[in-house]
């Protein structure tokens, strides 16, 4: 399995992937925007035999109306056909690197905790973090090595390309 950055000419590739996914389109049209806005600050994929099969993205967003050294990470879609083959995890994994990589501190993200608590994820509602979608324990937060946490709670922002798709 081959895990690398977004290149140019991924792009139908990936939005394959991520239609294959999910049983919606919006994660897809997500992805499309975001890049679209500028707004997709990581972008990852997975290849087996040089076939896309997995991608992550990661994203800016804003706390408290201002923006912040954190990532929102979603979409992470995998094909069906190669689910359950640790290819999430090694986008997981990769996804962590480059971001901390890159300087940022945190990343947040709307998962089920079963998944995400392995990489390190915990409740963003301890942190005082609310979003607009979902404030379960599902909302959930890492700080990355030698980064700091959000100084102060408030409402974490998408990037628009989330409200924008319909999701
Ligand atoms: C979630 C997803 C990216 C994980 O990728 P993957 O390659 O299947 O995951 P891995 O092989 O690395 O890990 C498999 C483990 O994840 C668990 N898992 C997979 N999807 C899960 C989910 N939605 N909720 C909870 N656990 C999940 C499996 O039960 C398995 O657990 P185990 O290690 O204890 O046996 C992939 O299953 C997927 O694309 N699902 C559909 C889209 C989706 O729901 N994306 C995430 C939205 S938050």
């Amino acid at each position: 399995m081959d895990i690398r950055f977004e290149q140019p000419g991924d792009a139908s590739a990936i939005d394959a992937v991520q239609q294959a996914a999910f049983p919606h389109p919006e994660e897809a049209r997500i992805v499309e925007l975001l890049r679209a806005d500028g707004d997709l600050t990581i972008s990852i994929v997975a290849e087996i035999d040089g076939r896309c099969v997995g991608h992550v993205a990661l994203s800016p967003i804003r706390l408290a109306g201002q923006p912040t050294a954190g990532l929102g990470l979603g979409p992470i879609g995998v094909v069906p056909e190669c689910q359950g083959q640790s290819v999430g995890s090694q986008l997981m994994q990769a996804a962590l690197a480059a971001s901390a990589q890159a300087g940022y501190e945190w990343i947040i993200l709307l998962g089920n905790p079963r998944y995400y608590q392995r990489f390190g994820f915990t409740p963003a509602s301890a942190y005082g973090l609310t979003n607009i979608y979902d404030n379960s324990d599902a909302f959930q937060i890492v700080i990355l090595p030698g980064g700091s946490a959000p100084a102060s709670g408030g409402l974490i922002e998408y990037a628009p390309a989330f409200q924008n798709a319909g999701a």
